[in-house]
């Protein structure tokens, strides 16, 4: 197909079907910058509460800067990837401390930016500053592989420079921002996945896939590698109304964020069986203990299997594994720290409502 005639049939089919979101009401590089790094975790519908939150707890990039790290890792909590949620914060305090606290205008100059990549570059630098870049991401992989028959993996080196190409030619100059809008939302509600809605599509005429009934079968992904099976315990202690919460390690899963006790094993087994020198400890007291049903929770690679085994002290307990353990937190400050969201669940099921 003539490439800008397929620019404008999207663009008009936005303009009758595309959904009213706040940030398409903006041309400020924050507000899209934020919008963006939250959709890159989540869909539409999850993700505009978070950037209502977010957009009111820090309605500029120096709010942003200044709130702590607690602060920005509570908001995003549930969002997963935490790492994310720091960069954004690295982010922000890079733009007032280095930039005046003005985003740069170009894509060249914003792809330099901590946790920011290409397709966020370009995002900002289209709908804020309207420069002639392609947003590629997951929608716009999906459209253009079946349109225009691109047979590649899309994550391998030759697919990315293939759908690189395609989608420089695309974009209309002038129009980047409307057009780049435009075909992730056409992406979204019409050539979805599962169901494309082929028959109502304005470029099934010249669509490859449509064509040859290829729709299942592109774009092409490689599978990713196997999903690894772990088994968590936690060990919840509980003294005086107070909960035993520790920090998580800057790298790993879940990196910063506040959880219990762990103790990892290669498969479900009963607390007094755990190999940790806490648990001995406390099964040396014989406390009551209370144990949870399995929390199953499935992360991009892992699926995690979880039990917890809440136990009273009142009695002291031995400094040493105290002090790796980590320390003792009344109600509301647990309510306050970032928690994984498999944490807050259990608590909320059954600590906090008790
Ligand atoms: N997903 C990622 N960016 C988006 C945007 N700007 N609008 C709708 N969905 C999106």
């Amino acid at each position: 197909m003539e490439q800008l005639l397929f620019s404008e049939k999207i663009i008009q089919w936005y303009q009758k079907h595309r959904r009213d979101l706040p940030w398409r009401h903006t041309t400020d590089p924050y507000q899209i910058w934020l919008s963006e790094v939250i959709l890159q975790q989540t869909r539409v519908a999850q993700g505009l509460p978070y950037y209502q939150r977010f957009i009111e707890a820090f309605p500029s990039v120096y709010d942003l800067a200044n709130a702590s790290e607690q602060e920005v890792l509570r908001l995003w909590q549930g969002l997963g990837y935490y790492s994310r949620a720091r960069n954004l914060h690295a982010c922000a305090k890079s733009i007032v401390k280095d930039y005046g606290g003005k985003f740069p205008t170009t894509y060249q100059e914003l792809i330099k930016l901590k946790g920011v990549g290409a397709y966020t570059a370009a995002a900002i630098a289209s709908f804020a500053f309207n420069e002639t870049v392609p947003v590629v991401d997951g929608n716009v992989y999906r459209v253009l592989a079946r349109v225009f028959g691109i047979d590649d993996d899309i994550l391998s080196t030759t697919g990315q420079k293939r759908f690189r190409k395609v989608a420089d030619q695309l974009v209309p100059d002038g129009k980047a921002n409307v057009y780049n809008q435009a075909i992730m939302e056409f992406g979204a509600l019409q050539c979805t996945p599962a169901n494309p809605a082929c028959l109502l599509c304005p470029v099934e005429a010249t669509c490859y896939a449509y064509q040859h009934g290829k729709q299942k079968e592109l774009p092409v992904k490689i599978k990713k590698g196997k999903i690894k099976d772990r088994y968590l315990h936690y060990v919840v202690v509980q003294q005086n109304e107070k909960l035993l919460m520790k920090q998580r390690p800057a790298k790993g899963i879940w990196a910063g964020l506040y959880d219990f006790h762990l103790v990892e094993a290669s498969k479900s087994q009963e607390w007094d069986a755990l190999d940790d020198s806490l648990v001995s400890e406390l099964v040396q007291q014989q406390p009551a203990v209370k144990k949870s049903k399995v929390y199953q929770h499935q992360l991009s690679h892992q699926r995690l299997h979880v039990i917890f085994y809440t136990v009273t002290v009142n009695g002291s307990l031995a400094q040493e594994p105290l002090a790796t353990t980590g320390q003792f937190y009344s109600q509301e400050e647990v309510e306050r720290l970032p928690k994984p969201i498999l944490i807050d669940n259990f608590l909320q099921n059954e600590i906090l409502s008790h």
